[in-house]
């Protein structure tokens, strides 16, 4: 008897031990087959498995708000965030339940024309399919991303010299296979297709002239109508956009894309819709964001936030946080005052997968969630500003 409850006692103080040392966070991951982590959730919180791979710890009471359900309650159609197949490969990323409880999704790279055709004529979508396939398997939408941009194209495009009857046909096969690969492989909400798609990106150059690229230099302005025909043609229901940034606010850029959505208005060709991109500085939200959604609309587009992060100089400091706060708020109350504006995308939830610290050296923070998914104050802001 004495042995017996010696043992007892030693193994309730190493459960003790191993348990307080190691406590999964709030929403952290506590279990599953190949789990070697914690599996002991932080007070106030439950380990609930999700699958055989997968529990996490979920609030006891819960004050979380997921953003998508905000942006919905406000009439929107999706709070969402780029992500890529890549970031799939993390399964701390892949199972969160933050990227779970998100209504939209944006593949940032994988459906980029040196992705989907690096040889002309020879299609590639692994990429893309995983993105799109995690989000029909979650239930959000996807935004295409993209058809046309100046950036990330194959050599033999980038490089090549085309006639122009050439290059039309480049453009049409390449816009008609791409849209027409996810034609109908998309939610379905209010018996609308509602997916969308950045036929085109980054058009214009800030001082309102058009990009030199091998589709302007060859096509014309003619590009624009070639593709977003093209993508019409293969997926009649899509939402078609041309997606920019420094067009948040009034300037040569955003008057150049008003008298481009004016004349493919005017001439009958398909556009639904121009992306404002939203790739903002600390402290500098443009006080015209809303005005200038208005003055989009007006020309009869709908409009949507498409890549939005707000980065700082490192490193980040609280008062930097709560400034942060306070962007995102005016960011989302600006769309959320605009009826048309139909929805907000981050350009990645998380700090983890931001482009910002490579692009901007010394820059970073830019995202809602830091790089271990917790929320930041700039979330916080974002639910106000949806219930503004
Ligand atoms: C596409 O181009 C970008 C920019 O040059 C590069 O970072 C990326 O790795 C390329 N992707 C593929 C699949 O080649």
């Amino acid at each position: 008897m004495l042995a017996l409850s010696t043992s007892f006692v030693s193994i309730m103080v190493f459960v003790y031990v191993s348990a307080a040392q190691s406590v999964a966070p709030i929403y952290g991951q506590c279990g599953g087959l190949t789990w070697n982590g914690p599996t002991t959730c932080a007070v106030g919180s439950t380990c609930v498995k999700e699958n055989d791979y997968f529990s996490n710890c979920f609030p006891l009471s819960t004050a979380y708000t997921p953003a998508n359900a905000a942006a919905q309650a406000a009439g929107k159609l999706y709070f969402g965030s780029a992500t890529d197949a890549s970031e799939f490969t993390s399964s701390d990323y892949y199972y969160s339940y933050y990227l779970k409880q998100l209504g939209q999704l944006t593949p940032e790279n994988s459906m980029n024309w040196n992705a989907t055709e690096p040889e002309q004529g020879v299609f590639t979508f692994a990429g893309g399919d995983a993105v799109v396939g995690y989000a029909q398997s979650n239930s959000q939408l996807v935004r295409g991303y993209n058809c046309v941009w100046y950036n990330q194209l194959p050599n033999w495009l980038a490089n090549g010299v085309f006639t122009v009857a050439e290059l039309t046909e480049i453009v049409q096969t390449h816009c008609g296979t791409l849209v027409g690969h996810y034609e109908g492989q998309v939610q379905v909400v209010s018996d609308l297709f509602v997916h969308s798609w950045d036929v085109i990106n980054e058009p214009f150059n800030d001082d309102g002239t058009w990009r030199s690229d091998v589709f302007y230099n060859t096509l014309g302005t003619s590009f624009v109508s070639i593709a977003l025909e093209a993508a019409s043609a293969a997926d009649p229901n899509a939402k078609l956009y041309i997606n920019d940034y420094n067009i948040e606010f009034a300037g040569p850029k955003a008057t150049a894309m008003m008298e481009l959505i004016q004349t493919l208005k005017a001439s009958g060709v398909p556009i639904h819709g121009v992306g404002l991109q939203c790739h903002f500085v600390l402290g500098q939200v443009p006080d015209d964001l809303q005005t200038i959604m208005e003055q989009f609309v007006a020309l009869g587009v709908e409009v949507a936030i498409t890549e939005l992060d707000i980065r700082m100089t490192l490193p980040a400091t609280n008062e930097l946080l709560i400034q942060q706060k306070a962007d995102y708020q005016s960011v989302i109350s600006a769309c959320n005052a605009v009826p048309d504006c139909v929805g907000v995308t981050v350009w990645d939830y998380t700090d983890k997968y931001s482009w910002i610290p490579s692009a901007f050296p010394g820059q970073g923070e830019a995202c809602p969630w830091d790089s271990s998914y917790v929320q930041k104050p700039a979330y916080d802001g974002i639910i106000a500003g949806f219930q503004s």
